[in-house]
């Protein structure tokens, strides 16, 4: 039987969220119904509140999740009630041409649910990332639940479902950052806070931090950082080339989503490095370089969606590192909050105070 839950509701483009009673129903063919324990709030929940996503308004959002499955529909083998999973936004479909050479971490047609969530009304839901797990209780589809080790806290395990994976696979994954590699982050909120950790993970040499608040910097130093810059008072680009013996990084990753930042990461970027554009800019925004630069300093620019991870690679052994106490996750819990305080929680997030709230249910 279809069920009714609390969720956070985006109603219209700049319009404080709310809560409002969803209709949840029961898992068909494929799908899975996830009794959510923790979900981050990421930056990509106040884009589309905002609009800046797409306009397919109600939103249903939260899409950084961790929780236990409670049921399954037909044909679903992956994952059974009571595995504790983390929910990601990218099944692989395992057939489209990507998948079919061997790299179904670029899936072109990764999916969702079928069925669709509801206001009471019937109004269809738009589930942020085909998530939407800002709910007691959310419907997906099975290969969106990837089951891990069920000793992880929630809401460490819930975060590597969005940002902290996007930001550690920028780095791992699509900048394929090696040992001694010099790295430079621009942006250091839960994302490039990432970036770093993926960077120090990965064996880097020097990584530079780059922000305009120096309490995103200090904990970037925390989790790493060899160096910070903060971008208000210093030209990050100068700076990069000065801590590189002039050259600029082998990697940079731009974590904020600006043309602004993107310049300073394909300018702070060595001859032949590259440039890993994480952040999301929005559809106004367009970028202008001269053609020679990009030419003529060569190497790579690439953009990372999701860090370019495969869930069911990644995932389980990212959790093994942070088990192991090699992979510090917990200090991306800035603060657990309610569902109610997802609205003050955007409003923390624009005054820089926050590496990730995360709510708890
Ligand atoms: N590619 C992906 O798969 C993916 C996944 C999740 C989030 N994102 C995107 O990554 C970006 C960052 O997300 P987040 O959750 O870390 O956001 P956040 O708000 O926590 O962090 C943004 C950081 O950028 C800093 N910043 C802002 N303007 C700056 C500037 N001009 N120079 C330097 N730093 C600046 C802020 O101080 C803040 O620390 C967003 O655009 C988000 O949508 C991308
Ligand atoms: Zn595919
Ligand atoms: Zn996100």
């Amino acid at each position: 039987m279809a069920q009714q839950v609390r969720g956070v509701i985006a109603r219209a483009k700049g319009e404080p969220v709310r809560i409002e009673t969803i209709v949840v129903p029961d898992p068909g063919p494929g799908e899975a119904v996830v009794k959510v324990q923790a979900c981050g709030v990421c930056h990509t929940d106040l884009h589309y509140r905002e609009g800046g996503i797409n306009d397919e308004f109600p939103f249903l959002l939260g899409h950084e999740a961790a929780g236990v499955v409670e049921a399954v529909g037909d044909g679903v083998t992956e994952v059974a009630p009571g595995d504790f999973v983390i929910l990601n936004w990218r099944a692989v479909c395992g057939q489209c041409r990507a998948c079919l050479r061997g790299r179904p971490q670029y899936c072109f047609d990764t999916h969702n649910a079928k069925q669709k969530m509801t206001l009471l009304d019937g109004t269809e839901l738009s589930p942020a990332l085909g998530i939407g797990a800002f709910a007691e209780k959310t419907l997906v589809a099975a290969g969106q639940c990837t089951k891990v080790d069920p000793e992880a806290s929630p809401a460490a395990a819930g975060l590597l479902g969005c940002g902290v994976m996007a930001g550690l696979g920028a780095a791992i994954n699509t900048g394929n950052v090696g040992r001694g590699d010099s790295v430079a982050v621009i942006g250091c909120g839960g994302v490039g806070a990432a970036a770093v950790t993926g960077a120090h993970l990965a064996g880097a040499g020097k990584i530079i931090a780059i922000d305009i608040d120096d309490k995103k910097l200090a904990t970037a130093k925390k989790l790493g950082a060899t160096h910070t810059v903060n971008s208000r008072s210093t030209d990050p680009v100068e700076a990069v080339r000065e801590l590189t013996g002039g050259f600029g990084a082998d990697v940079v990753i731009e974590a904020v989503g600006r043309p602004e930042t993107y310049k300073q990461a394909f300018y702070a970027r060595d001859l032949a490095g590259t440039v890993v554009l994480v952040g999301v800019p929005t559809p106004e925004m367009q970028l202008e370089l001269p053609l020679l630069d990009v030419f003529g300093r060569g190497g790579a620019l690439k953009s990372s969606w999701y860090g370019d991870c495969l869930p069911s690679r990644d995932f389980p052994m990212l959790i093994d590192l942070y088990r192991q106490g090699r992979l510090d996750l917990d200090t991306f819990v800035t603060e657990t909050i309610a569902l109610e305080d997802v609205e003050k929680a955007f409003e923390r997030m624009h005054h820089g105070d926050v590496l990730r709230s995360v709510v708890i249910f």
